[in-house]
């Protein structure tokens, strides 16, 4: 999950990194009282997702009440690479001597996490690295030792940080490594970490990557989610645990495995290239042990998909062998049924792999109205694709 700035800087706040205090604001009023109390210059910042926000007319520098209350009003609703600007950070402007960049990352290829540090931040950090790679230092931080002071230290020569504000860096570089540790991050980065005239290093700008796996373990990080800008289904399927992504098509998918449902998503795009270009609506892997409950919980969110047309269940049996599957799908439909849930869209399944032929002759003997079974996945895929084309073109 990516955060926003202010959410960013509030885990940095947390873990004793310099930021300026700031106020998120839905309407332009909240952002003349917002700067009322802030009582000096403030600059005025479009919350979105994404980065280029400064280049795109999301951060404004306003000296009163009613200058930034204008100036947000020309933010609120700018739409920045597809993210529409709905929260403005309004926060006390500071006097800047010198911008950096500073960040820590996940470098999954090598199997540890990687710093990235530069005294040529600010906003043109990607065209730094672009054409002077030499002007940002890259250092791989091991995941067992960390960064202590000593590989903070590293860091800093690295990336030649001038000696009088070395300490302070080191200091915040340490600190930020215990936001990635203690909060389960994935990213974080600052650009720009500033120094102001009278010697303070301070984080101007934040953003994080929290990692979704980790979610579990910290209850205060639910705050985080971004309930208005979240797909609802996605949503519904965060609360039950469900590795789902909504994607836009009329095929539902159910598979078990992430790789599974992967090239289940290819085969279906394919297939349905002959029926009018219909195509996956979801990606959503139940995973290698799925009860019944999950297969429920799978087919409720799925069905739920007004797009939905059909569903492609996709199961290769392996610790949860098929005929447990099979069972699985048969008890989830009814669940679903005595929830009054009304049932109209076919279901085709293809079962491979462990009992296979137990799982085929529970499917076929159930004889279910909605379940069609098809031997294999490039078939089952056409035939999914077909029914969803057929009742798509009914409407
Ligand atoms: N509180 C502040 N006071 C003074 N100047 C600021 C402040 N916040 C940002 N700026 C200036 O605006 C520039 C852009 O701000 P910021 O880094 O937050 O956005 P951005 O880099 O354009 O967005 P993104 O990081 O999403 O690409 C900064 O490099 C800095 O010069
Ligand atoms: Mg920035």
């Amino acid at each position: 999950m990516d955060l926003y700035e202010y959410q960013a800087k509030h885990l940095f706040g947390k873990h004793h990194v310099p930021v300026t205090a700031g106020e998120v604001c839905y309407s332009p009023d909240a952002v003349h009282e917002a700067t009322r109390k802030i009582g000096s210059a403030v600059v005025v910042k479009a919350q979105v997702k994404t980065g280029g926000r400064g280049k795109a007319g999301g951060v404004k520098l306003a000296q009163t009440p009613d200058e930034a209350t204008e100036k947000s009003r020309a933010i609120f609703g700018l739409d920045i690479k597809g993210h529409v600007v709905r929260r403005i950070l309004v926060t006390p402007a500071s006097d800047i001597a010198e911008e950096y960049y500073v960040s820590f990352l996940l470098d999954r290829a090598n199997r540890a996490f990687l710093a990235m540090a530069s005294v040529e931040g600010g906003m043109d950090i990607e065209e730094v690295a672009a054409t002077k790679p030499e002007a940002l230092a890259r250092i791989r931080v091991d995941a067992l030792r960390g960064v202590t002071p000593d590989k903070a230290r590293e860091i800093v020569e690295a990336a030649k940080f001038p000696a009088k504000v070395a300490d302070q860096v080191a200091d915040i570089l340490v600190n930020l490594w215990t936001v990635m540790v203690d909060e389960d991050a994935t990213l974080v980065e600052v650009n720009p970490l500033v120094l102001t005239p009278d010697g303070q290093v301070l984080a101007l700008d934040g953003k994080v990557t929290l990692d979704d796996n980790a979610h579990y373990r910290h209850a205060s990080h639910a705050d985080f989610i971004d309930r208005e800008g979240t797909d609802p289904i996605e949503l519904r399927a965060k609360d039950l645990d469900l590795n789902y992504v909504k994607l836009d098509g009329e095929v539902g998918i159910i598979g078990n495995g992430a790789g599974l449902v992967m090239s289940t998503l290819d085969v279906v795009a394919y297939a349905g290239e002959e029926f009018g270009g219909v195509k996956p609506a979801n990606f959503l892997d139940i995973g290698g042990g799925a009860s019944a409950e999950v297969m429920a919980n799978g087919l409720d969110i799925v069905l739920n998909d007004p797009q939905v047309e059909a569903v492609f269940v996709n199961v290769f049996g392996g610790i949860t062998a098929c005929d447990a599957v099979a069972n699985g799908v048969l008890q989830a439909l009814e669940m679903l049924q005595s929830k009054g849930a009304p049932l109209t869209k076919p279901i085709v399944a293809r079962i491979d792999g462990n009992n296979a032929v137990e799982g085929r002759a529970i499917l076929t003997a159930a004889d279910h109205p909605l379940i069609e079974l098809v031997d294999t996945m490039d078939d089952a895929a056409r035939r999914v694709a077909q029914l969803a084309a057929e009742r798509k073109a009914r409407k």
